[in-house]
C-alpha cells in the first residue's frame, strides 16, 4: 500500500497553487448527463474521486476524457444508458449525483444505493422526498433506487437539512422539469453556485443559488458548454493554510476565492495567524505561538466540517485547551486515535472533542481512514518531531492532487 514518508520541522516558505474544487467538478460532471453535446471543462483536476466520475459517464454512453493540464472534454451524443454500475456507485457515493440527471434526462433511472462511508451512514431520504416531490416514483429493492417519471414537473419542497447533495441533485433534476421548482432550506455552499453557473451557461434558469430558497423553471434542453472553469478548491486552499500555521511558515496560495475561506481565516487570525488577501491570492505566516480556540462545524458560510480533522491537528500543538463540536457527520473522528498515537491529548465526548494543546508531537507510523483524517495526518507529520510514515494514500489521492509534491515545492521534507 502506498505510503508517504514525512520528516517534521520544516518551516514551510514560498507559493503553491491550488487546484479545482473537487466538491464542484463532481456534480458539474453528472450535469453533462443533461448537456447535449460537447462541454469542456478548465481548473479540473485530475484526482480518484474525478476518474470514477468519468467512468460513470462512460457506462452511461457519454464520452469523457481528461486531457492534460486539468482539462476534460466530454461528448454527449449517443442515446443515454440509464442504469449506473454498482460497482462505481459504491466506490464513490457521489456518483449518486448522476440520480437527478438521468431521472430529467431520460425519465428513468436506476442507481445502487450510496453505502455509508467510515465518517457516517449518510442516508439519501431527502434526496428521495426531494424526488417524489418532483412527481417520480421511486421503488427500492435488491440494493438499488428506481426512479421512473413519464414527466418530471416543478413542485415545492422544504428540506429537513440543508443537505449539499440533495440540494444539487434535485436543482439539477428541476432543470428539465414542466413548470418551476422552489426548493427551501437548501444547502448554500461555494459549489452548489459553480453548479448553478455551470447549467445556467447550459440554458438553464436558475435563481437563488447560495441563499437558503432556489427557484428553477425548467426548460426544454441543456446544450454543451465550449469552456466552463471550476471554482478553486476552498479545502485544499484551507489544507494549506493550516499546513503554514502548523509549521510557523509564511506562504502565498495562488487560485484561490478569498470569500470561499474567510470563516476559516477568521478561526486562523483568533488562534495568532496572519493572514492577508489580493485577487486570487492569499498570504499566511505564523510565528509559531498559536492560541488554542473552539469551533463548531455548520453548513456553509459556517466552518466547514471538510477542515475539521485539519484544525484539530493545529489546535493539538496550540497552547490551552480547544473544544471542537462536529454537527454534520456522526463519526468524524477517526483520526484522533492516530493523533493521540503521535503524542497529541484528545478526548472525545459524543459529537465533541476536546484537544489539550502539547508542545510537541513525535512522527510515528500512522493510517488514514478518510479523505480529510489523511490530510491530518500528513499536517501531524509536518510539524512532529522526527519522521512520519503515512500509509493508506488512496484516501488521500481521492481529494488531493499531486499534495506531497505541492508541499516539497513549499519545503517540506517528503519521500513517497
Ligand atoms: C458533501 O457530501 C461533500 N461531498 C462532503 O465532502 C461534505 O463533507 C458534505 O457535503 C458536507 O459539507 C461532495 O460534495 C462530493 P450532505 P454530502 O448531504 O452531499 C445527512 C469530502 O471530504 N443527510 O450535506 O453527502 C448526512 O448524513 C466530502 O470532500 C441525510 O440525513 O453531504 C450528513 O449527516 C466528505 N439525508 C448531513 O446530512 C440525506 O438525504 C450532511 O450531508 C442527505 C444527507
Amino acid at each position: 500500500m502506498a505510503t508517504m514518508e514525512i520528516v517534521g520541522g520544516t518551516q514551510l516558505k514560498g507559493t503553491v497553487r491550488a487546484s479545482g474544487a473537487k466538491n464542484a467538478l463532481l456534480p458539474i460532471l453528472a450535469a453533462c448527463v443533461m448537456l447535449d453535446g460537447e462541454t469542456n471543462l478548465t481548473n479540473a483536476p485530475y484526482l480518484g474521486d474525478v476518474n470514477i466520475m468519468l467512468r460513470m459517464l462512460s457506462s452511461l454512453g457519454i464520452r469523457a476524457e481528461h486531457l492534460s493540464n486539468d482539462c476534460i472534454h466530454i461528448v454527449n451524443q449517443k442515446k443515454i444508458r440509464h442504469i449506473a454500475p454498482y460497482d462505481l456507485v459504491t466506490a464513490m457515493r457521489a456518483s449518486f449525483f448522476v440520480a437527478g440527471p438521468l431521472l430529467a434526462k431520460t425519465g428513468f433511472a436506476k442507481v445502487p444505493m450510496p453505502g455509508g462511508c467510515s465518517i457516517g451512514t449518510r442516508p439519501i431520504d431527502i434526496h428521495l422526498k426531494g424526488f417524489e416531490a418532483l412527481g417520480a416514483e421511486i421503488n427500492i429493492e435488491h440494493g438499488f433506487v428506481q426512479l421512473k417519471s413519464k414527466e418530471i414537473r416543478g413542485a415545492y419542497y422544504k428540506m429537513p437539512f440543508p443537505s449539499v447533495g440533495a440540494t444539487e441533485n434535485l436543482m439539477m433534476a428541476a432543470c428539465l422539469a414542466r413548470g418551476e421548482a422552489v426548493f427551501e432550506n437548501v444547502a448554500c455552499e461555494p459549489e452548489i453556485v459553480d453548479l448553478a453557473n455551470f447549467l445556467n451557461a447550459a440554458g438553464a434558469k436558475i435563481e437563488g443559488a447560495g441563499t437558503p430558497t432556489i427557484r428553477v423553471q425548467g426548460v426544454r434542453s441543456l446544450q454543451g458548454i465550449s469552456s466552463y472553469s471550476v471554482i478553486p478548491d476552498r479545502i485544499e486552499v484551507g489544507t494549506f493554510m493550516v499546513a503554514a500555521a502548523i509549521t510557523s511558515g509564511d506562504i502565498t496560495i495562488e487560485n484561490t476565492c478569498f470569500d470561499h475561506v474567510s470563516f476559516l481565516a477568521e478561526k486562523l487570525e483568533l488562534m495568532g495567524v496572519t493572514i492577508d488577501h489580493s485577487g486570487d491570492l492569499i498570504f499566511v505566516r505564523s510565528n509559531g505561538t498559536l492560541k488554542a480556540i473552539d469551533l463548531e462545524t455548520a453548513p456553509y458560510p459556517g466552518f466547514p466540517t471538510d477542515m475539521q480533522s485539519q484544525m484539530m491537528t493545529l489546535l493539538a500543538v496550540c497552547e490551552g485547551t480547544s473544544k471542537i463540536k462536529e454537527s454534520i457527520f456522526e463519526n468524524r473522528y477517526m483520526h484522533v486515535p492516530e493523533l493521540v498515537r503521535m503524542g497529541a491529548d484528545i478526548k472525545l465526548d459524543k459529537q465533541y472533542a476536546f484537544i489539550k494543546g502539547v508542545s510537541k508531537l513525535s512522527g510515528a507510523d500512522v493510517r488514514s481512514t478518510d479523505l480529510r483524517a489523511s490530510a491530518s495526518m500528513v499536517l501531524a507529520g509536518l510539524v512532529a518531531e522526527g519522521r512520519s510514515k503515512v500509509h493508506g494514500l488512496k484516501h488521500l489521492r481521492r481529494g488531493y492532487h499531486n499534495l506531497a509534491e505541492k508541499l516539497i515545492g513549499l519545503g517540506a521534507e517528503i519521500y513517497q
